[in-house]
Parts: structure tokens; C-alpha cells; sequence
């Protein structure tokens, strides 16, 4: 076999990795989320099951991918002890390859409404007032093209491979995302009625955590941080023997946790602004307005407020979501396409071509069924697959592969691991904490 790629540094990993991780799922999801789950209180919980759930999660999937250095399937056959649970691997693994496509298939649609939303914001510049109003209403040949322009984008990076695409344009792209977003926060918080807004992000009503809130903020963290479907897997996988895997992935939460805390310091106050200017930011049931509609309604309303500047106002923000997304389209894509190359020889290009055009007739089905589907396959892979393939990973870790080749692993890169917090705590915690606390949370939402 030809030898394996590899990140060129630490650094381009921590990019590549908290680029996954930072997508839509922290700069719409978890201002959203926490908007219509009553605020601050939610952002506690969420901060707390970050570092208590999804770090420990994260630190399995980045080990198992650096031992074996291989795609999701067959790293976790290659820790298998017996035909029972090769078979087990074989299960997680292939869920694992499809609920990554399936992720990508409805992502896909929303990074391509980002992006249509990004050039309204050029032609509205321009004054082209017909072609801004096509762009902004949803037509499903407006969301065909620019899905079909979102995986282009998507394909010519995966296509180039691990250091030449993904991390070479993570470590581009990121950096981008981070100033826009600043100069966003600035913008808005100097507006009138970003002080409310501000207030129920930040001061916690802890009567609010309830066990739906709690089932909420886990999927959350699970899908912000790329989990369960063998992304951060193959991410771990590219990584050098000489890297701290707890370290880095330590790095990875606290980055992806701390921009989805900044991008609520953007969005929560933004809703408030266009309040302030008129926007209906309640339901007719008297609820926050989230889903699309918050970014598609409401943040416009504030744009159109800024007059002059408003049009260049929603061209960063249109610019930093297209980024976000993909520098996290990339991580899910490469899931599928690692396993076409290892396992039947195709050539990257190939396979990403093949793989990326079965992932495009996907979303195209979706978006023609848009009310049967859309829903369902988000909730299918994000609330029910995600956690469960989660847990399955912990299994992997905790209860099949040898606690010594754990251990192994850890130490290279970390040779005083033995005696650190992490060591003492972390095993048996994959072992038990986690799988017993997701599948409680789990069953609970499912009968509660
Ligand atoms: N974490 C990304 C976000 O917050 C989305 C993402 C990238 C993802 N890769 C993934 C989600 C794999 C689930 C599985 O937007």
C-alpha cells in the first residue's frame, strides 16, 4: 500500500478538527437551540456535557483512528477480538459511513441556501432586485443549484486529499471565519436591543433544565463536535505518533465549545436588534422563531434596518456560514470516501466523484419530498444515530479493545500519560459513564 497521508502538523490538524467540528451546527444550532430552550440555563448544561460527554467520546474516536490508521470500518474491525463483534464493527462501521452521507445530504442543501444568501447580498449591492429576490425565495431550482454548487466546492477540496485539501483549506478558511465573526459581534452588540438579548443569553433560569433540554443539549454537543460517524476517526487517523491525543482533542472542545459560546454572543442579541426594528421574533404559540426561518426571516429584517451598510453587514455574515460549512462538509464526505479508497483501490478522485454524485441525488430526492424528508433523515442521523453510534464507540473502547493497547496508544505522543487525571478517570469512564448517561438520557426522551 502506498503510504498513508498525514496532516503536515499539529497545527494543521487543530484547524482541520475544529473546522469540522465549528459548522452551522454552532453558529445556527446552538444559538437556536438555546433561544427556544430559555437561554443561559441551556448553555450551562450544554458547556457541562461538552466536557463530560463529548470530550471523553471525541478522545475514543481520535485513538481507535490513529492505532489503526485506517477509515471507520476497518479500524474498528481491526480492534475486534472475535466473529461477534467483527461483525459488531462491520454494523457500526457501515452506519457510521451512511449517517455521515445522510448528514451531508441535508447540510448540503443548507450551506447551499447560505450561499445563495450570500450572492443576494452582491446583487443587492449592485441593485439587481430581481435576481436578489430569486436568490431569496425558495424555489427547488434555486436550492438544486446551489446545492449542486455547495458539493462541487465540497468534492474539489476532498478530491485534492489531506494535506493539499483539507487541511490546507480549513487552515485558510478558519482564521476568516474568526474575524468575520468578531467584527459581526462588535456590529451588533453596539446596536439598540442587543442588551436583551444579551441578558437571556448570559444570566441562567435554572428552572429551565429539563430532561428535554438535557436530550437537546446532548445532541448538540454530540453533532458540534463531529460525532459518532467516524469523522474525528479519520481525522485521528491522518495524525503523527508524536501528537498528545488528549491534548489535541482537548484543544478541539474547548475551540469548537468557545465559538459556539461567541456565535450565541452574535446571533441571541441579533434576534433582539431586529425585534427592536419590527421583526415577529415569537411564533403564533408564543415561542422564539428557530429553524430557518430565524435566519432566513429575521436576520434579514436586522440587514435591511442598516440601510447602506446592510447589504455589506449580511455579506459577511452569508460568507462566514458558506465557510463554516464547509470546512465541516469536507470532514463528512471524507468518511465515505476513505473507506471507497482503502478498501477497493479506487483513486480519490474517483471515489469522491462517485460518492459526492450519490450524496447529491440524495439531497435532490430530499429536496423534492422537502416536507416528508428533510425532517426526518435530520432527525434519523442527528438525534437517534448520532448518540447511539456514540455509544457503540465507547463499547469499542471501553469493553472490547485490550485496556494495555489503549494504553499503548495513548502513551505515544504522551509518555507520562500513566499518571495524569486523565488516565486515572478516563477508561472507566468510557466504559461505563458514558454509554449508561446516553442511552438514560435517550430512553428518557423517548418515553418522556
Ligand atoms: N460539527 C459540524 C457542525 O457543528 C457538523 C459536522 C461535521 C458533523 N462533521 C460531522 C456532524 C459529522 C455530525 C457528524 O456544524
Amino acid at each position: 500500500m502506498a503510504s498513508r497521508e498525514q496532516f503536515s502538523s499539529k497545527a494543521g490538524f487543530v484547524m482541520a478538527a475544529a473546522g469540522s467540528a465549528i459548522g452551522l451546527g454552532n453558529i445556527w444550532g446552538f444559538p437556536t437551540q438555546t433561544a427556544s430552550n430559555g437561554g443561559a440555563a441551556f448553555v450551562l448544561v450544554y458547556f457541562v456535557l461538552a466536557f463530560l460527554l463529548a470530550y471523553p467520546a471525541l478522545m475514543a474516536e481520535l485513538i481507535i483512528g490513529r492505532h489503526a490508521r485506517a477509515n471507520v470500518v476497518t479500524a474498528l474491525r481491526s480492534i475486534s477480538t472475535g466473529p461477534l463483534t467483527y461483525k459488531l464493527a462491520s454494523l457500526a462501521g457501515f452506519s457510521g459511513l451512511i449517517v455521515a452521507s445522510l448528514i451531508l445530504s441535508f447540510y448540503a442543501i443548507v450551506a447551499g441556501w447560505m450561499i445563495s444568501y450570500l450572492i443576494a447580498s452582491v446583487s443587492d449591492m449592485l441593485g439587481w432586485q430581481g435576481a436578489s429576490s430569486w436568490l431569496t425565495s425558495d424555489s427547488f431550482q434555486r436550492n438544486v443549484i446551489f446545492l449542486a454548487i455547495f458539493m462541487m466546492l465540497t468534492m474539489g477540496i476532498i478530491a485534492k486529499g489531506v494535506a493539499g485539501g483539507i487541511e490546507k483549506w480549513s487552515t485558510r478558511l478558519m482564521p476568516m471565519l474568526l474575524i468575520l465573526m468578531v467584527g459581526l459581534i462588535i456590529y451588533v452588540l453596539m446596536q439598540e436591543g442587543a442588551e436583551e438579548g444579551l441578558r437571556i443569553y448570559l444570566l441562567p433560569d435554572l428552572s429551565q433544565i429539563k430532561p428535554a433540554l438535557v436530550l437537546d443539549a446532548m445532541g448538540q454537543a454530540f453533532f458540534s463536535l463531529s460525532l459518532g460517524v467516524g469523522t474525528m476517526l479519520i481525522y485521528g487517523s491522518y495524525l503523527s505518533e508524536q501528537e498528545s491525543l488528549p491534548r489535541l482533542g482537548a484543544i478541539v472542545t474547548v475551540v469548537d465549545a468557545s465559538i459556539a459560546f461567541i456565535a450565541g454572543l452574535l446571533i441571541v442579541p441579533a434576534i433582539y436588534v431586529a425585534k427592536y426594528y419590527g421583526a415577529d421574533i415569537f411564533t403564533a404559540g408564543g415561542e422564539l422563531i428557530a429553524g430557518p426561518d430565524l435566519i432566513f426571516q429575521i436576520l434579514p429584517v436586522l440587514f435591511d434596518s442598516m440601510g447602506g451598510v446592510g447589504a455589506i453587514v449580511a455579506f459577511a455574515f452569508f460568507l462566514l456560514m458558506s465557510i463554516a460549512s464547509l470546512t465541516s462538509s469536507i470532514s463528512m464526505l471524507e468518511v465515505p470516501v476513505s473507506y471507497a479508497t482503502e478498501e477497493s483501490g479506487a483513486s480519490r478522485g474517483l471515489a469522491t466523484a462517485i460518492i459526492g454524485l450519490t450524496i447529491f441525488v440524495i439531497s435532490t430526492v430530499i429536496l423534492m419530498n422537502f416536507e416528508a424528508l428533510f425532517g426526518l433523515v435530520i432527525d434519523l442521523t442527528t438525534v437517534y444515530s448520532q448518540p447511539l453510534l456514540g455509544v457503540m464507540l465507547c463499547v469499542f473502547v471501553g469493553w472490547i479493545w485490550h485496556r494495555d493497547n489503549v494504553l499503548k496508544e495513548i502513551k505515544k505522543g504522551h509518555g507520562d500519560i500513566e499518571s495524569t487525571l486523565f488516565w486515572k478517570i478516563w477508561p472507566g469512564y468510557v466504559k461505563f459513564f458514558c454509554p449508561v448517561l446516553i442511552l438514560a438520557t435517550f430512553i428518557q426522551s423517548i418515553i418522556g
